[in-house]
């Protein structure tokens, strides 16, 4: 099933709490993967770093923070809401970082992913192929561990 409509902008601080509303509503606390609202805000601040929010049908429904520095480029964070989720919305982010990264002269993009996330077959189907692992990386909401796997992807 896709959505009718999908419309991604530049987004910025003013996007902020709809970022934390996504990111509350997306990540499953268990696994200790969302971010705060000020290290959002912290990272968005810094050179580089741009927002691209995907609103589908007047809501926003997800959104993707990356940033770019000498030639390398990072896919921080990505998330869309739990009632707009497998309809297209998390890949058209995806090539969106990819598209973006690429313009500001990127070479490669990489990004790091709890393993077992459901989102490790989203990256695989847009090109990332796993370049490491770093271990007990992630830290649940019980104190549980967990492994984060990097990928990486070519953008020439
Ligand atoms: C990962 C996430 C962004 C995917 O968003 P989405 O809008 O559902 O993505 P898409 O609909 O474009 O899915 C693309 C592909 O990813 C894979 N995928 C996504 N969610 C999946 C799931 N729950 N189970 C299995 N595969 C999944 C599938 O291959 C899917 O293609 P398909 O639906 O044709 O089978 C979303 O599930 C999410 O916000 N998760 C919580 C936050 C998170 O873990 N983010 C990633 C780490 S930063």
């Amino acid at each position: 099933m896709s959505v009718n409509l999908v419309e991604l902008r530049e987004g910025g601080a003013q996007d902020l709490t709809s970022v934390n509303q996504i990111m509350q509503d997306a990540f499953d606390p268990q696994y200790g993967e969302a971010w705060t609202k000020p290290q959002c805000m912290g990272m968005l601040s810094l050179p580089g770093v741009w927002l691209t929010i995907a609103n589908s049908d007047g809501v926003d429904a997800g959104f993707a923070l990356a940033r770019e520095v000498a030639g390398d480029a990072e896919l921080l964070l990505l998330a869309t809401r739990k009632a707009t989720q497998r309809r297209g919305i998390g890949a058209t982010l995806v090539r969106a970082v990819i598209a973006e990264a690429h313009a500001r002269g990127a070479e490669q993009l990489h990004l790091e992913v709890r393993a077992g996330n459901d989102a490790v077959r989203l990256y695989c189907s847009a090109g990332f192929a796993k370049v490491g692992e770093r271990k007990d990386y992630y830290k649940g909401r019980t104190g549980e561990l967990f492994n984060a796997q990097t990928f990486a992807r070519v953008l020439r």
